[in-house]
C-alpha cells in the first residue's frame, strides 16, 4: 500500500491522535466514492484553469497539476493507481498522489476550495450522467413496448379491476398502460436534469472564498447552467438526491406493479402469457415448475430502492446546516439505487422481448365473468333512449337469469331475454361480440383499435 509520508491524512498537523481503528476503518467513503474518480479530476481541472485565468496561479504550476491529474486518471482507468482507504475518500487520495507525482505544487489545488464543495460538484456531475442513462433504458424499454402493442392491437383480453372481469380490452392497450407509466418516469429524470444544473464549485467550505474566483467561468466548462446562489445551502443541499431517489422510487413501483401483472398472468390459474425459457429458472425438487424467478426479482428489488429514499429523507431530517459526516452517507444511497433500477429496467426490457399473449386463452377467459354487461346497459341508453340506472337495472336482472341457468349472456334466447325486458329486438345480440365491445369505446384514450392505432402511432413519430 502507498504511503504519504507517516501515512497521516492532511489534518494531522492539528490533530495528533489517529482516529480509533474501528472508526479509521468504517469512517472513510473511498470504497464508495471511488466511482466518482472522473467527476472528480474534472472538476479539479477545470477549478485550476479558472485559478489560472484569474492569475490565482502561475502558468506552471496549473500545467503541472493538469499533467498531474491526468495521470491520475491513467493509472485508475489501468487500475495502477494504489488505492489507500486510510485517506479516507477519492479526493483526498487524488490529491495525496498528486502531491507524490508533482511535490508541493499540488497544494495549490485546493485553493479556494474545500471537499464540502468538491463533492457536491463531483456528486451532481455524476447525477447528471446517471439520470441520462437511466432516460437511455427506459427509452428502450418503450420501443419495445411499442413494438409488442403494434402486434397486439387486435389481441382480445379481459380488462381487469379487483382482478376481476370486467370489459374486454385490447392487449395493445395494457401494453400501452406501461408506455404512458414509463413516460411520466423519464419525464422525472428529465426534470431531474434541470434541477440538478447549479455549479456548487466554489462556495468552498460554507461561505464562499475571499480570492478573486470566477464561478460563472467553472460553470460553463462543467456544463451547469448557472452558480448555485447561497453558499450555505450549496453545501447542505441534498434536495437533488431526494429529487433522484424519488424518481427513482417510482419507477421502480411501475416496474413492480408490471411484474406482479406478470406473475398473475403467467401463473396456471391463468394462463394468460407465457414466459419463455430465457426468463425463467427450475425448481430444485419439481422438474415440471418454469418460475419466473425474474419477474420476482423485480417486484422484491423494489423495497431496497424505496427503502434508500426513506434512508435520505430521514439523514437529512433533523439535520442543521451546514455540511456534515452525516452526508456522506448519500453517495452509497444514491449508487446502489442507481445500479438496482438499471439492472431492473435491462431485466425487465429482457422481459418484454422474451414473452408471448396466449391469445386464444385470453379470448377464454374474457368469455367469462358476463363481461360485455356494460355493453349491454350502454345500448339500452342509446336504443330504447332509457336512463343508464335503468339500463343497469334490466342488465342486472337479465345476468342474474343466466347466472342462475348457467348461460353465457351471448347464450340466451330472444325469448329468455324478453321475459325480463320486452322492448329488446334480437339486434340487442350483437352487443355479446368481444371484438365489437373492444371497438366500440372510441372516447378519447380508449381501446378501440383505432385509438391504439393512432397512439402507437404519435408515440412512434416521437
Ligand atoms: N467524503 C466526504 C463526503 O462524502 C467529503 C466531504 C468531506 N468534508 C468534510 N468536511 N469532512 O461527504
Amino acid at each position: 500500500m502507498r504511503k504519504n509520508k507517516n501515512n497521516l491524512p492532511i489534518w494531522n498537523t492539528r490533530i495528533k491522535k489517529n482516529s480509533t481503528n474501528l472508526f479509521k476503518k468504517i469512517g472513510g467513503s473511498l470504497s464508495i466514492d471511488k466511482r466518482l474518480y472522473k467527476e472528480d479530476i474534472e472538476a479539479s481541472t477545470v477549478h485550476v484553469e479558472m485559478l489560472f485565468k484569474q492569475k490565482i496561479i502561475n502558468f506552471k504550476i496549473k500545467s503541472k497539476i493538469i499533467w498531474g491529474l491526468n495521470r491520475i486518471k491513467n493509472e485508475i482507468v489501468k487500475k495502477k493507481f494504489i488505492f489507500n482507504d486510510k485517506l479516507e475518500d477519492i479526493h483526498m487520495n487524488i490529491e495525496s498522489r498528486l502531491f507524490e507525482l508533482i511535490g508541493e505544487d499540488a497544494g495549490h489545488i485546493h485553493t479556494a476550495r474545500s471537499r464540502n464543495d468538491q463533492v457536491v460538484t463531483d456528486f451532481k456531475i455524476w447525477l447528471r450522467k446517471a439520470n441520462k442513462e437511466i432516460i437511455k433504458n427506459i427509452d428502450s424499454i418503450n420501443k419495445n413496448i411499442l413494438k409488442k402493442a403494434e402486434k397486439n392491437i387486435q389481441t382480445i383480453m379481459p380488462g381487469f379491476t379487483h382482478l376481476k372481469n370486467a370489459q374486454p380490452v385490447s392487449f395493445s392497450h395494457y401494453l400501452m398502460a406501461y408506455l404512458e407509466m414509463f413516460n411520466r418516469d423519464k419525464k422525472r429524470f428529465e426534470n431531474n436534469l434541470d434541477s440538478i444544473n447549479e455549479n456548487p464549485l466554489g462556495v468552498a467550505a460554507l461561505t464562499g472564498t475571499s480570492f478573486k474566483i470566477d464561478r460563472f467561468y467553472t460553470t460553463k466548462r462543467l456544463g451547469f447552467k448557472k452558480p448555485t446562489r447561497n453558499s450555505i445551502d450549496t453545501v447542505s443541499d441534498r434536495d437533488f438526491v431526494i429529487d433522484f431517489l424519488y424518481s427513482c422510487s417510482v419507477c421502480a413501483v411501475h416496474i413492480s406493479r408490471i411484474a406482479e401483472e406478470f406473475i398473475i398472468w403467467n401463473s396456471d390459474a391463468f394462463k394468460l402469457i407465457t414466459l419463455n425459457d430465457k426468463i425463467v429458472t427450475g425448481s430444485s425438487i419439481m422438474p415440471q415448475k418454469k418460475n419466473p424467478d425474474p419477474l420476482e426479482y423485480l417486484r422484491g428489488k423494489t423495497g431496497f430502492v424505496f427503502g434508500n429514499l426513506f434512508s435520505m429523507l430521514t439523514t437529512l431530517k433533523g439535520l442543521p446546516l451546514s455540511y456534515f459526516k452525516d452526508l456522506q452517507d448519500d453517495k452509497e444511497i444514491v449508487f446502489t439505487s442507481f445500479d438496482q433500477l438499471k439492472n431492473s429496467l435491462i431485466i425487465l426490457n429482457d422481459v418484454f422481448k422474451n414473452f408471448s399473449p396466449n391469445k386464444k386463452r385470453m379470448i377464454e377467459l374474457a368469455e367469462s365473468g358476463y363481461i360485455t354487461a356494460t355493453d349491454l346497459a350502454d345500448y339500452m341508453v342509446r336504443e330504447l333512449n332509457y336512463p343508464f340506472r335503468k339500463a343497469y337495472l334490466q342488465t342486472a336482472k337479465i345476468i342474474n337469469y343466466a347466472e342462475k341457468n348457467k348461460k353465457k349472456l351471448s347464450e340466451l334466447s330472444m325469448k329468455e331475454i324478453n321475459k325480463i325486458e320486452q322492448e329488446l329486438t334480437s339486434d340487442v345480440l350483437k352487443v355479446f361480440d368481444l371484438k365489437r365491445s373492444v371497438n366500440s369505446k372510441v372516447s378519447y384514450g380508449g381501446t378501440s383499435f383505432e385509438n391504439i392505432k393512432k397512439m402507437i402511432l404519435s408515440y412512434k413519430r416521437k
